[in-house]
């Protein structure tokens, strides 16, 4: 035990100090005895010589070991172990029958209500000694035990706690990501817009009036005159594609519903993959930012299926579940293990996207690709 108590790490000073030891028997000549024997081999002994008083001393202050006589007058030693055992301050401090007794029963009674150890009388005090010592040992070494239980347990709880307030700084500061990407990407496409565009536009019907004007000049200017009128007519195309991807201007002016059949036909022109839309309404009343979330979302899972599902076909289906409103994604592709640590920054993006707004999302890649979606929305009603 000594050994053991050595190898483990940080030994307090209270290891080192002498253990203190209260003897408790009615036979003043027993109890000079003990206390003789244990003062002498170091340790600090108090003593009583009848329970009440004993208890007194025990709630006190408790002694790291008790060696307790059974038979006594008035309260015996049973009754005192059954006290100290009921109380928490002195319900761990070990007890050590001490008794002429040596029947089973009374060894097995005292081993029920708690008791440590039993030495007989009269004693060996080589064999007292051995025994008090190691159950002062193994006291010592489980209130340290305990100790740095309860240590370990108060650091995890600090560390869980950091870590809590970690992932909510995290996406707070995601959330204002999220925010400041959307309005800047608002803010070019409404540049592109209203500058470019006008300007494209007002280049555009010059140069087609040009174009009408200069026929007495030639087939070569003519030829140059069509080239640079399909070429306006072609940046005005691209420039409407790239604003209307940057923030999707239909979702401001139509709403949700309209964006994303949109959306929808637009994918399937482009990728050759049938998509289809369906909702349960016109439209749904989602707060600030739900339907940019509803819609990138969708671009999301849409971007994903033509880049990685193989897919013939892709479902996008809207319906309101109580106060939420349930978007579902699914495709007939070949599907991924969703349960992977590896993923990428656009799935990522999309749970903290609907995290932020109060939303849940799952995602199955069992059987093709299902992704759902559930953001709750301002009202029961439609918009
Ligand atoms: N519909 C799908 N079908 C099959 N695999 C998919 C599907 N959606 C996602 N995956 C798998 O999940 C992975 C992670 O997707 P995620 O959108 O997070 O990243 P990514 O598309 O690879 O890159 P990015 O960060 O540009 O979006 C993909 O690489 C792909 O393996
Ligand atoms: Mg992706």
């Amino acid at each position: 035990m000594t050994d053991l108590l050595e190898t483990l790490p940080d030994t307090p000073a209270s290891a080192l100090r002498p253990a203190e030891i209260l003897i408790v028997d009615d036979t003043p000549g027993s109890l000079q005895l003990l206390n003789d024997l244990l003062t002498g081999a170091g340790y600090v002994v108090r003593v009583a010589s009848e329970a009440r008083m004993a208890l007194r001393s025990a709630r006190a202050r408790p002694p790291e070991l008790i060696l307790l006589d059974v038979r006594m007058p008035g309260m015996d030693g049973y009754e005192l172990c059954q006290h100290l055992k009921a109380e928490a301050a002195t319900r761990d401090v070990p007890v050590i029958f001490l008794s002429a007794l040596r029947e089973t029963g009374d060894k097995v009674r005292g081993f029920a209500l708690g008791a440590v150890d039993y030495i007989g009388k009269p004693f060996q005090p080589e064999e007292v000694l051995a025994r008090v010592r190691t159950h002062v040992q193994l006291y010592r070494l489980q209130t340290r035990l305990e100790e740095q239980v309860e240590q370990r347990t108060e650091q995890l709880r600090v560390s869980a706690r950091q870590l809590r307030e970690k992932r909510q700084r995290l996406q707070e500061l995601t959330a204002f990501l999220q925010s400041v990407r959307e309005d800047e990407r608002t803010s070019i496409a409404r540049e592109l817009h209203d500058e470019l565009g006008q300007a494209l536009t007002a280049l555009r019907i010059d140069v087609g009036w040009l174009r009408k004007h200069c026929a007495p000049l030639g087939s070569a200017v003519v030829e140059r005159a069509d080239a640079a009128h399909a070429l306006v007519d072609n940046t005005v195309h691209a420039l409407r594609r790239i604003s209307e991807g940057l923030r999707p201007g239909m979702l401001d002016v139509l709403g949700l519903c309209a964006a994303l059949e949109h959306l929808a036909g637009q994918f399937g022109e482009r990728s050759g993959i049938a998509c289809h839309f369906s909702a349960d309404r016109d439209e749904y009343a989602l707060p600030d930012k739900g339907a940019i979330t509803a819609f990138r979302v969708v671009q999301e899972a849409l971007t994903n299926v033509a880049r990685h599902a193989a897919a013939r076909r892709v479902d996008i289906d809207l319906s309101a579940a109580g106060d939420r409103l349930r978007i579902s994604v699914r495709d007939d592709g070949c599907g991924f293990d969703a349960e992977s640590p590896r993923q990428g920054f656009g799935l990522l993006g999309m749970r903290e996207r609907v995290l932020m707004l109060g939303g849940e999302i799952t995602i199955d890649g069992s059987a093709g690709t299902t992704v759902v979606v559930s953001l709750p929305m301002t009202t029961g009603e439609t918009a």
